[in-house]
């Protein structure tokens, strides 16, 4: 059984994962109505990302018989004044995960809990590029304040599809 402070945590994270994929669905319906379909599939994307998360800690915590419970999420921020704030909350939000998924590893680590401290590495790997994306995009989004048109040639041509599934990452629940 995985630390009774890491299961606590864990279970903290996966609402935010959830909360994560709310905000990254209200993100994408602005691009949407405003025409941005690149912007708008990336975030669309991006959610399904976020929900494959909290799913992959759904199932280690019911492989290691611990307690999951399904959390409520609050209210994402839906109205946006114009196409960089999007972005900008979301790196704010991939920066916040991202020291929330290092807590997560220290709080395994001080209770002597390795299993669980090696299942949060992968989401230590992934934050990294999560982050690097956002900035990336939030940079682009800056100079094309005048012109759409550079940010959505930019996300045809740099995220083009669907990447390969990664095969390191975590079995998700009601994923197998
Ligand atoms: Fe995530
Ligand atoms: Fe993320």
């Amino acid at each position: 059984m995985p630390a009774q402070p890491f299961v606590d945590k864990l279970n903290e994270q996966i609402a935010n994962e959830f909360a994560a994929h709310q905000q990254y669905v209200a993100c994408a319906v602005y691009y949407d109505s405003q025409a941005l379909p690149q912007l708008a599939r990336f975030f669309y994307r991006q959610a399904l990302e976020e929900r494959g998360h909290a799913m992959m800690m759904v199932q280690f915590l019911l492989d290691t018989g611990a307690e999951v419970t399904t959390p409520g999420v609050a209210e994402p921020r839906s109205r946006f004044a114009d196409l960089v704030e999007p972005l900008a909350l979301a790196l704010d939000q991939e920066q916040r995960v991202s020291e929330q998924i290092n807590a997560l590893a220290a709080t395994a680590r001080e209770a002597g809990d390795y299993t669980s401290e090696q299942f949060v590495q992968w989401f230590i790997k992934e934050q990294i590029e999560e982050v690097a994306t956002m900035s990336a995009l939030l940079r682009v989004a800056e100079r094309s304040r005048e012109d759409a048109a550079n940010i959505e040639d930019f996300l045809a041509r740099e995220h083009p599809g669907d990447e390969a599934g990664d095969p390191t990452a975590p079995q998700a629940a009601g994923a197998g």
